[in-house]
């Protein structure tokens, strides 16, 4: 029997109607950037599994995530990536109760692949689709050890991509209050690491190299653009690291190749310790301003070292101190836990996309 597109919809928007009290299992499928993820997670916290095949050995030659790449790949892992993922959780398909992808934002053509295979699944096996916002998964891998903080919370994004402040009250509808408007902090941190000809991807390359360096050797400039905003920018500490390195008219020689590795460590810890600078005061400066009793960080940055021990003082210090739940390091970069997790909450409220749907570059709304 060959259904017609119109059928389908219909199928997969009334035949699931949400259980009430049983264990509810999400397949989580995430395809946004460089990453092919696949994971069961069970009533949003338990982690059955997680399989992530990381492309960044495909982008490293060209210092960044190459789109074209990035989608070929992404069709020849996540059918093995899904099947692996199935398999560790040791479920069958008629125990999943959904299935979730991440639809926006990322790079369109890779979100293709995880939002197709998803639907697929979904007409297929009759269960229901869950669209879920990647940014607002970043934002869940927090919640992952605590379910119930302490609100409002306020949640720092901070990842390749994006560099996001919210407002969270609950895990359906984070109010974005703050943004990047020009290269994120994770951007910036593979920018320079390409400047300082260290490996890709940049934020661990230089955080190593920070370790053995003077963060207050070079005062990089920390941009907090107008007094009181929210809103952050990162490309000009990416310019004045390259000025430093290449002369301000960028006609000198490239001085980076006959540096030294302490002066190249010193470029890195300054220049860690400016990013880390602005994103730890304009998080404050936001939990000041909603009253947070809790702060909430997650994506990639969020594995760096400094701004979890950062933050943390800074939580401590506030008067009343709050409760900073960083995501696990495991679950800051993008992977499909963070998807399965926050699909759960969209399942209980009957939260549920048909097949119409698309992928979205952005999704800032
Ligand atoms: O969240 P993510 O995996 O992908 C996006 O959604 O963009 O974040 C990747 C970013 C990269 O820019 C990477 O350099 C950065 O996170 N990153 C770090 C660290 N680990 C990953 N930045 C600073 N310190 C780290 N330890
Ligand atoms: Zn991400």
């Amino acid at each position: 029997m060959v259904l017609r597109f119109t059928e389908a919809v219909f199928l997969t928007n009334i035949v699931f109607m949400a259980k009430k009290n049983d264990s509810i299992n999400i397949l989580g499928i995430e395809t946004s950037c460089d990453e092919t993820a696949a994971a069961v997670v069970t009533d949003g916290h338990t982690i059955k599994s997680s399989v992530v095949a990381s492309q960044s050995k495909l982008h490293e030659r060209y210092g960044g995530v190459v789109p074209e790449i990035a989608s070929r790949a992404h069709i020849e892992n996540i059918y093995p990536v899904i099947t692996e993922a199935i398999e560790k959780a040791q479920v069958d398909k008629d125990s999943i109760d959904a299935i979730a992808v991440a639809n926006q934002p990322g790079l369109t053509i890779a979100l293709m692949v995880g939002v197709t295979a998803a639907k697929t699944l979904s007409l297929m096996w009759e269960k229901p689709l869950i669209a879920i916002d990647h940014l607002h998964a970043h934002l869940q891998s927090a919640l992952l050890s605590e379910q119930n903080p302490l609100l409002p919370a306020v949640a720092l994004i901070v990842s390749g991509g994006h560099t996001c402040l919210y407002d969270y009250r609950s895990p359906l509808k984070p109010e974005l209050i703050g943004r990047c408007i020009d290269d994120a902090a994770g951007e910036a941190f593979d920018k320079v690491a390409t400047i300082l000809k260290l490996p890709y991807p940049g934020g661990p390359a230089i955080e190593k190299a920070a370790e053995k360096g003077n963060p207050d050797a070079i005062k990089f400039p920390r941009s907090m653009l107008e007094k009181d905003s929210l809103d952050f920018s990162f490309s000009g500490i990416k310019t004045a690291v390259l000025y430093y390195c290449r002369g301000q008219d960028m006609k000198g020689e490239n001085k980076v190749d006959t540096m030294t590795s302490e002066q190249i460590a010193d470029i890195a810890a300054s220049f860690q310790a400016a990013v880390i600078d602005v994103l730890v005061e304009k998080t404050m400066l936001a939990a000041e301003r909603i009253n947070a009793r809790t702060v909430l960080v997650g994506g990639g940055v969020a594995a760096n070292n400094k701004l979890r021990s950062d933050l943390q003082k800074r939580c401590d210090a506030a008067t009343p101190p709050k409760k900073l739940l960083v995501a696990p390091k495991q679950y800051c970069t993008d992977n499909a836990v963070m998807v399965a997790s926050l699909a759960y909450h969209k399942y209980k409220a009957g939260l549920f996309a048909d097949l119409t749907l698309e992928p979205k570059a952005c999704s800032y709304q």
